[in-house]
């Protein structure tokens, strides 16, 4: 018997444009194509800024595509739209209401009336392993409690569809590894045969063991790369061979290079370059592996492992070996290049000259943030008069974010400083 699943979810050449100022737009996302069927999990992989987290709210309704449809039972998503929920990473509970008032809130939305509301949101509290903290309130509870009530809130409407984005990742090992466990094993219960989630992660290995199908999500813009099917029986062993073997393949999909232009556009970052957080000590490590002969460098599963790094991390380190020109991608191997090998097996002295050469040469904000503190009297300026530079292409908290992992780099690089008490940033060797 082979019965044919409906689609609940169709997503037609999904597009998203932000403005982002009178001249300039961002594409998110452009042209993306999938669905989803009855009773299946799929996850949507892909690397941090890529557009899952808006994808998710174009299909929850609660932001609208720029071009394209997102059909749920054949009809255009236009709105929230029953049947449709959302996890979110963040929790986003009430912390004024207790468990089970945060629970009641998706019921009270869609009209239930109060005493339906209590009995529903006490099964659905019941079911997720809350029992017995009903009247807590948020701040009571640990990290993965509180995801548990996230995930009874979107549960109690008994939703068709729950869309969740990054649920385990601002958890704990052990605590993620107990919660991915529940979860299917509530989806495998009769009563949710054909409902299905849509789960975005940047997590390999949480990918292939919940979904069904994994689609590989493009960054810049966002959009469909692949889609593998996970044809693994459950409870599934993430040491075993087919299971390592998938993890590998996503790997390289993951770092393989779509096309000559994304190189090039990785080349020409410019000032609002969105740096991913990557220590100096890690991209040490890094290169230094990649220099030894013993390192197979097409496994970067392995790679990740031996640095004990995950995915996301591993990804952010090469993308800067790759902006300083120490390292080049191409199809799932990362090779360093002759300046990546020089800095890997240069002694420390030496290795601080390379790295601050290459900064200046590479890196737009330490050119800038160089040629301030050069050209200032005191060889000062406020951490302050930086961040308003950034905010033209940043947010508030991106810019912040950006200096701090750039201070770091130009402070290895003896190039200039941070200091905490004066808020200023400094030359190191202004002669
Ligand atoms: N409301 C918004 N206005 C402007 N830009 C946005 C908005 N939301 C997200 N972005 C930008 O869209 C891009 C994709 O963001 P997001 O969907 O959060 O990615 P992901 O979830 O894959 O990390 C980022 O560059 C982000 O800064
Ligand atoms: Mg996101």
């Amino acid at each position: 018997m082979n019965e044919i699943k409906k689609n609940l979810i169709e997503i037609k050449n999904v597009k998203k444009v932000f403005k982002k100022d009178i001249q300039q737009d961002l594409l998110v996302l452009e042209n993306v194509n999938f669905n989803l069927r009855e009773g299946e999990i799929v996850a949507l992989l892909g690397r941090s800024g890529s557009g899952k987290s808006t994808l998710l709210r174009v299909i929850a309704g609660l932001i609208e595509s720029s071009a394209g449809q997102v059909l749920f039972r054949g009809q255009p998503v236009t709105e929230p739209a029953q049947g449709i929920s959302m996890v979110f990473q963040h929790f986003a509970l009430m912390p004024w209401l207790t468990v089970l008032q945060n629970v009641e809130l998706g019921l009270e939305a869609i009209g239930v009336p109060r005493k339906e509301r209590r009995q529903r949101a006490l099964k659905a509290i019941d079911t997720i392993g809350l029992d017995g903290f009903e009247s807590a309130f948020p701040k009571e509870l640990s990290g993965g409690m509180r995801q548990r009530v996230g995930i009874a809130r979107a549960l109690v409407v008994n939703p068709d569809v729950l869309l969740m984005d990054e649920p385990f990742s601002a958890l704990d090992v052990l605590t993620a590894d107990n919660l991915r466990n529940d979860l299917l094993d509530l989806w495998q219960q009769e009563e949710n045969k054909n409902n299905s989630i849509l789960l975005v992660t940047h997590n390999i290995e949480e990918a292939i063991f919940l979904a069904d199908r994994v689609i590989v999500f493009d960054s810049n813009p966002g959009t469909v790369r692949s889609i593998l099917k996970v044809d693994i029986s459950h409870p599934r062993d993430d040491t075993s061979p087919e299971f390592r073997s998938l993890v590998n393949r996503i790997y390289k999909l993951m770092t393989s290079v779509k096309g000559k232009e994304e190189t090039e556009a990785i080349s020409v970052i410019d000032l609002g370059y969105r740096f991913p957080d990557a220590g100096v000590s890690e991209l040490l490590g890094l290169a230094e592996m990649l220099a030894d002969e013993e390192t197979d460098k097409s496994n970067l599963a392995y790679i990740a492992d031996e640095l004990a790094l995950d995915i996301d991390d591993l990804l952010s380190l090469t993308e800067v070996l790759d902006i300083l020109h120490f390292a080049k991608q191409a199809d799932g191997e990362i090779i360093l290049t002759e300046a990546g090998k020089q800095f890997a097996e240069a002694d420390i002295l030496q290795r601080k000259k390379i790295f601050a050469a290459h900064l200046l040469m590479y890196v737009p904000l330490v050119k800038l943030i160089h040629r301030v503190l050069y050209e200032n009297a005191n060889h000062r300026e406020s951490k302050r008069y930086f961040i308003g530079e950034l905010e033209d292409y940043l947010s508030n908290e991106d810019a912040g974010r950006v200096l701090r992992v750039v201070i770091e780099w130009g402070r290895y690089a003896e190039l200039f400083a941070y200091d905490d008490n004066s808020g200023e940033l400094n030359l190191e060797n202004p002669e």
